[in-house]
């Protein structure tokens, strides 16, 4: 995710916005900028890479007195990370800061080149500073022009704009994307994607709703909500914690990432969904040319979506579809062929084993795909083709909104294919699209729900281990769910296939053995409830996790009823990444930083 800084003052304006944008770091960036409007004149810097390489380029630039400026932390989705694709991006008399997505940047492109206007970047947000312009040019009314641009948009945005016409103003812009202003006693103006840029600084801060837009100067606030009604700022005390403002008031990231997985999923989907196909404009249809199979490749927590995706793609998109253990495929001399597509998934980009393979398959001739987190990695680098997941920066070494983005794109790249093949009705593709517009709503951690599953939580502190089972794309869900154990809490768990039980681990039944049983009301419910009776009849404790009551439990967590098994994953997957955090929270271990834990494992 971005991250945006704006300023409206008489102090340093550099040290503050570079400072800004260093307390945004957190959220994670490849490239940086600011620009700064002060007597007239717009100053901008730019650089990819850390702030320190900004800092470098800015250190004898200096401003002298009233200055207004915006500053950005760019993580790339559209572009790669490079100083042209860095914001602010400047048009003739303006400049803007965006964090978001425009989802029809390109038919706005294709109208501003058009009319002659000269793109600098790759990025989608280029095109509201030259709109801005193009209306400007028509309106003569600066937020006039800035309103007709915001009706242009689709998609999330967080905007701030300065223009010359205006050089004590910066127009602002919240639809998606967070934001917020802050003032002091000295009638500073400061906004900020969140707080901790404004500790020290603002003394009150008010954060915008989405469909909030207007201007401020030093001398006003004027703000608009979505029905076009001038409302007056909630100006609120700003807490002075800084980590605890990164967490936005979380004990820890990961709990703070499993209630970002709807927002960070939202993003996924932008500008990728119509209503009967999926689009990737970051693919070329000919990737799929010639291609007989699918080999997908990964570790840990990758591994497990990969997992799923072997199923989905082999049921929809009907194409012959294998996975492999990079750790593994790398050393035991496999036989490649040039009609797979050889497809690695990595949060990080840069998985040692992971990556290996990658170089393994190109070496041997195979097209590669890579599904990554991160822009610019080494596997992106490497690949042939990339899609970005759009989790944002993941901190926790645990990885849950990574993996919730990684399921998200898997189950849109079945439906491409599955369209580029025709293997299913078109009628089937538009069901299951109007299923994924559902996952947003899906992974939302309910307060109810998740005060469950702390009181639960306390039962599972103890015993001799736990039996995380589920069948079809329930199996990678239940590897997954103990892996997430395992890692934060240190108790041993083990993913199985619920039908594998009786073909020995049921030989560990007993009262102190516990069973996590995924229970899908739309897939093989039956089946998968007679193997957790064959435990609860072996006296295992179970913990059945359904949208069915099931009386053979010890404890029951009752999800949604969902139209498909595809939402009931997600619903899951929120249920035992909570459950982890909660037994780790009460044995006092540290979630973020397991012991013993690499966030990315860049050695073999
Ligand atoms: C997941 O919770 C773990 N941190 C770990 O298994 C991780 O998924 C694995 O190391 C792969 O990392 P990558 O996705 O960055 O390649």
């Amino acid at each position: 995710m971005c991250g945006i800084v704006g300023y409206i003052g008489s102090n340093n304006i550099k040290k503050i916005l570079i400072d800004g944008l260093k307390e945004l770091e957190y959220r994670g960036y490849d490239s940086a900028g600011i620009a700064v409007l002060n007597d007239g004149k717009f100053d901008s810097y730019k650089a990819t890479g850390k702030l320190i390489n900004l800092e470098e380029k800015t250190k004898d630039f200096h401003t002298k007195g009233f200055a207004v400026g915006i500053g950005h932390t760019r993580w790339a989705t559209h572009g790669k990370p490079t100083e042209l694709n860095a914001h602010p991006h400047i048009g003739e008399s303006s400049c803007v800061v965006h964090n978001g997505i425009i989802e029809n940047y390109v038919a706005l492109k294709k109208e501003l080149l058009a009319d002659g206007v000269t793109f600098l970047s790759q990025t989608d947000t280029e095109v509201i500073v030259h709109l801005f312009e193009k209306n400007l040019k028509s309106i003569n009314n600066p937020f006039e022009a800035f309103k007709k641009t915001l009706n242009q948009l689709e998609g999330a945005y967080a905007i701030l704009l300065v223009t010359k016409s205006e050089d004590k103003t910066i127009f602002f812009a919240k639809h998606g994307s967070p934001m917020l202003i802050g003032k002091n006693s000295d009638k500073e103006i400061f906004f900020a994607s969140s707080d901790t840029p404004l500790i020290g600084y603002a003394d009150e801060v008010s954060y915008f709703e989405d469909g909030d837009y207007g201007f401020v100067s030093s001398d006003e606030i004027i703000i608009f909500n979505q029905n076009n009604e001038k409302i007056e700022p909630i100006f609120s005390k700003l807490s002075q914690n800084k980590l605890s403002a990164q967490k936005d008031g979380y004990r820890f990231f990961m709990e703070k990432e499993i209630y970002e997985q709807s927002i960070v999923i939202s993003d996924t989907l932008l500008g990728r969904l119509k209503d009967d196909e999926i689009l990737f404009d970051e693919l070329d249809d000919s990737l799929f040319d010639g291609i007989n199979e699918i080999k997908l490749c990964a570790c840990g927590t990758s591994y497990h979506s990969a997992l799923t995706a072997t199923y989905l793609f082999e049921r929809y998109a009907k194409i012959k579809t294998s996975i492999e253990v990079a750790s593994e495929f790398r050393y035991r001399k496999p036989i490649m062929t040039k009609d797979t597509l050889f497809v690695v998934i990595s949060q990080s980009g840069e998985t040692a084993d992971t990556l290996e393979t990658l170089k393994m398959a190109k070496k041997a001739g195979l097209k590669t795909l890579v599904i990554c987190n991160v822009d610019n990695s080494s596997m992106v680098r490497v690949a042939d083709a990339c899609i970005l997941t759009r989790a944002g920066v993941e901190k926790g070494v645990a990885s849950t909104k990574a993996f919730a983005t990684q399921i998200t794109v898997f189950w849109m790249l079945t439906l491409f294919i599955a369209k580029l093949k025709n293997s299913i009705p078109t009628t089937e593709i538009t069901r299951q699209i109007s299923l994924i517009r559902q996952i947003p709503t899906s992974v939302k951690v309910s307060d109810s729900m998740h005060e469950r599953i702390k009181r639960l939580s306390k039962r599972y502190l103890h015993g001799h281990g736990f039996f995380f089972i589920g069948r079809d794309v329930f199996f990678p869900l239940a590897l997954e769910g103990a892996l997430k154990l395992k890692e934060i809490s240190y108790l041993h768990a083990e993913g199985y296939p619920s039908g594998e039980m009786k073909h020995g681990p049921i030989a560990l039944a007993d009262p102190e053995l516990f069973t996590i049983a995924l229970l899908p009301e739309h897939l093989h419910y039956e089946k998968a409830k007679s193997n957790v009776e064959e435990l609860s009849a072996r006296d295992s404790t179970i913990c059945a996790i359904s949208a069915l009551e099931f009386d053979k439990a010890d404890d029951f967590i009752k999800i949604n009823s969902c139209e498909d098994y595809m939402l009931e994953f997600f619903e899951m997957m929120v249920v035992v990444q909570l459950l982890s955090l909660e037994i780790s929270i009460r044995l006092g271990n540290d979630v973020d930083m397991p012991r013993n834990l690499a966030k990315s494992v860049t050695v073999e």
